[in-house]
């Protein structure tokens, strides 16, 4: 007999996405450029030529968008501000036209009774500070806690949930090492600043929400297991320095005031410097929640070759990958959550992405996607969830990635995440078969998962 899953009766479900991957019309009333904007128009830098001038067309579609929403039976939906609407040049002068759209937005959402969830910083940096450096200029902690001073005091009356960073580690791995997102730079030296000073900007916007916001307010990072390939010692150190990387170089600084400097320093050498007591005590804010976004875990060797960390993931035989090429592994979702739980402590959790790219079948005759690859990912995903809350770990929420089939970055188009497929010709929208499942689970609290 299989057992029944019950989620508690006030866990939040909902679904996330973020401003520039789905909104469109980057430009529009008034908006600065953004990092993103200028480097999916910068010929060379994405094979595929995608661009966000257009994505899910959500900036127009919104209203059509929550409705689905609802209809679709989600409780809460968690979005993210685009920087360069709200303040074009970064800081300065405010855009009025950009607040109305967050504004509008957070209306119609609670209007149809799903509460907002609003990420300050998704990866879209307005492009005037990156010409004043970036992530690499140490003002900015002060101009990214004056953005959000802004957005608090418009829409903190409506808005219960906020989150500073959406992912620290990929902002300064894949935009300041390796290059492959925005600004595009690949140097040692700059990731660990970038880095550094994401999280200062973190701690300085919590402390300007502290001073004038009321509600709740946490931090989301990626967190991806690493498992040792062997008991070898050089496959041990190999996997503490990936998970040093990775994971704890972030909730570290922002948990416990501290930073694995050991590793770290194994992993960057003479580019990594320890955080001044200045930038740990800005960092380490008490907060209300963490958000965290599981995908996939990394089985880890060493590798010499594997720059900087000296350490690769190793292909499992028998398992189940995603169009992303990363292994379904939902007991690295429970892991995670038992570990962040004991090294950090009681801290309310929700689970602010988690989902998968797999490839769908055309829209069928009658207006059917079956996406059962989806669908079974998170099944398992979500039962992983419901033996967390069982073995008493807080987790209080879960929004699936994606709502809409939306611009996965530099892959453009072709990496489908949306429970909803669109089609980006005719902008329809049609819920693929994992949209009318997640409704069931919602339905249910659980049952049908
Ligand atoms: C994490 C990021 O926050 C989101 O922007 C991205 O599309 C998904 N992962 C899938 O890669």
């Amino acid at each position: 007999m299989t057992k029944t899953i019950e989620f508690p009766r006030n866990f939040l479900w909902g679904c996330a996405t973020s401003a520039y991957q789905i909104e469109g019309s980057p430009l529009a009333d008034g908006a600065g450029p953004s990092i993103w904007q200028r480097f999916m128009h910068t010929p060379g830098l994405v094979p595929s030529g995608d661009t966000g001038d257009v994505a899910c067309d959500h900036y127009r579609r919104y209203v059509s968008d929550v409705a689905l929403m609802r209809e679709l039976g989600m409780q809460a939906y968690r979005f993210s501000v685009s920087w360069s609407r709200i303040l074009p040049n970064g800081k300065g002068a405010v855009n009025q036209a950009g607040l109305d759209f967050y504004d509008r937005l957070v209306d119609e959402l609670l209007k149809s009774g799903i509460e907002p969830l609003v990420t300050l910083f998704h990866w879209d940096l307005p492009a005037a500070l990156d010409d004043l450096g970036g992530w690499l200029n140490p003002d900015i902690a002060s101009w990214f806690a004056d953005y959000g001073d802004t957005l608090f005091r418009r829409l903190d009356d409506r808005v219960k949930k906020w989150v500073t960073l959406n992912e620290p580690w990929v902002v300064s791995d894949g935009g300041y090492l390796h290059g492959a997102l925005a600004p595009g730079h690949k140097n040692l030296f700059e990731a660990p600043i970038a880095s550094r000073n994401l999280m200062r900007a973190h701690g300085a916007a919590v402390q300007a929400y502290r001073a004038t916001g009321k509600h709740q307010m946490g931090l989301v990072v990626n967190l991806e297991p690493k498992y040792p390939a062997s008991d070898s010692a050089a496959d041990q150190a190999a996997t503490a320095r990936a998970d040093a990387y990775m994971n704890r170089q972030y909730l570290d600084p922002a948990m416990l005031g501290t930073c694995p400097d050991e590793e770290l320093t194994e992993v960057f050498g003479e580019a990594w410097q320890p955080w001044s007591a200045e930038a740990l005590k800005l960092t380490r804010q008490p907060l209300d929640f963490l958000g965290i976004n599981y995908y996939t875990r990394s089985v880890t060797r060493f590798d010499e070759r594997s720059w900087p960390q000296r350490a690769a993931p190793v292909r499992q035989k028998q398992a189940t990958y995603t169009e992303t090429s990363w292994e379904v592994f939902a007991q690295g979702l429970l892991d995670t959550l038992v570990w962040v739980k004991k090294r950090y402590g009681d801290i309310p959790l929700y689970i602010t992405e988690n989902g998968a790219a797999f490839f769908d079948p055309p829209v069928a005759e009658g207006g059917r996607v079956r996406d059962p690859l989806r669908v079974d990912y998170l099944r398992k995903h979500l039962t992983a969830v419901h033996t967390a809350i069982q073995q008493g770990i807080d987790v209080r929420g879960y929004m699936v990635w994606s709502l809409l089939d939306n611009l996965e970055w530099s892959l453009g188009f072709s990496k489908r995440f949306g429970i909803v497929h669109v089609d980006f010709e005719s902008q329809k929208r049609t819920p693929k078969d994992s949209a009318r499942f997640y409704s069931r689970v919602i339905a249910t609290h659980g049952a049908a998962v």
